[in-house]
């Protein structure tokens, strides 16, 4: 028998845009019949990244391109280097343009040495980012399953 593919899917959000791109992806993930896991950052219990397959990682960037705090001690509290991270995030290009826009992702992906590039949404992902987001998914999905 095939084991089914498990995801986590952590985010931290305060207004609301990187919590709509973990739904997004929850649903699509879902919708492949991936169990999935969700997370909110600074909020519920901790959880073991070990017993998935995949580890998503959504967060925004705060003052002057940096990682928010809550973060940091997410990153803290997992204690290791998962080697199956993506990262997503969003952000938003008044905050110092296009140098600073969603830096926070560029940070975390490379502190985890992720496969893949991370996903930068600006604001809120529906309309027209909505297919980003899919697609970026559907990269990161094919090399997962590649593995699994
Ligand atoms: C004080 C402040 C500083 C910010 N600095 C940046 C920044 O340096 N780079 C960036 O891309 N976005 C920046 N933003 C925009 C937020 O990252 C963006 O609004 C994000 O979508 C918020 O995510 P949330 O709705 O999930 O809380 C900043 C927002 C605030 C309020």
């Amino acid at each position: 028998m095939v084991s089914k593919l498990r995801a986590l899917v952590a985010y931290l959000t305060y207004s609301g845009n990187t919590q709509e791109v973990a739904r997004l992806i929850e649903g699509q993930l879902r919708y492949r019949g991936i169990e999935t896991g969700m997370h909110r950052i600074g909020i519920d219990p901790p959880v073991n990244p070990s017993n998935y397959d995949i580890v998503f990682i959504g967060l925004f960037t705060w003052e002057k391109g940096s990682t928010p705090d809550e973060v940091k001690e997410f990153v803290l509290e997992i204690g290791y280097k998962p080697d199956n991270v993506a990262v997503f995030g969003t952000g938003d290009t008044q905050f110092g343009g296009d140098d600073l826009f969603c830096k926070a992702v560029d940070k975390l992906a490379k502190f985890y040495e992720s496969n893949w590039s991370g996903l930068k949404i600006e604001q809120s992902p529906r309309g027209s980012q909505e297919q980003k987001v899919k697609d970026w998914l559907e990269g990161v999905l094919q090399h997962v399953e590649s593995y699994a």
